[in-house]
């Protein structure tokens, strides 16, 4: 692809991702204070910018892979996290004494271990016929299958911040 191009679907890949992110927590920061229709809106503005980041996307790669090589890549991406990528941003935040930042990436820093496990699982289950519903701790991002546990292993969070996905 022209190096230009490449480089500005990169970059607007990322800005609307960012943006779809930042809509969805000022809607729930508007549903909280009390203002529905807001909130609404918000949500359907960055469900848009989730449709441009992935028309970007999708014109960055050509074409998505197959699902076993995309689960693949999905353990990989997690796998580097862990090992590479928050080590890095936990150094750094301790060393400038940001405690807040320092717990946020290191209980990421643990859940990125156990999403690559979930993946890893479902590529080695992926001809079973095996149902498995997955509740999201919207604190930390930690996954539990099958229930909302009773707290949150990694953050301690009480049940209720579990999000469920079928
Ligand atoms: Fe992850
Ligand atoms: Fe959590």
């Amino acid at each position: 692809m022209a190096e230009k191009t490449e480089k500005n679907l990169s970059l607007a890949f990322a800005a609307e991702s960012k943006a779809s992110v930042r809509n969805d927590v000022f809607a729930k920061k508007a549903d909280r204070d009390g203002y529905p229709q807001i909130a609404r809106l918000f949500r359907a503005v960055s469900d848009a910018e989730s449709v441009h980041a992935h028309r970007y996307l999708l014109l960055l790669r050509g074409k998505i892979g197959s699902t076993e090589e995309n689960l693949e890549a999905a353990f990989q991406n997690e796998i580097k996290a862990n090992v590479d990528e928050y080590p890095k941003l936990m150094k750094d935040a301790s060393e400038e004494g940001k405690k807040n930042v320092l717990k946020a990436f290191s209980q990421s820093r643990d859940v990125e271990s156990l999403h690559a496990e979930l993946y890893k699982k479902a590529m080695n289950d992926m001809l079973a016929d095996r149902e498995t519903e997955y509740f999201v701790c919207q604190v930390c991002g930690y996954i539990n299958e099958d229930e909302a546990p009773e707290k949150c292993p990694i953050c301690g969070a009480v049940k209720g911040k579990f999000n469920p996905i079928s």
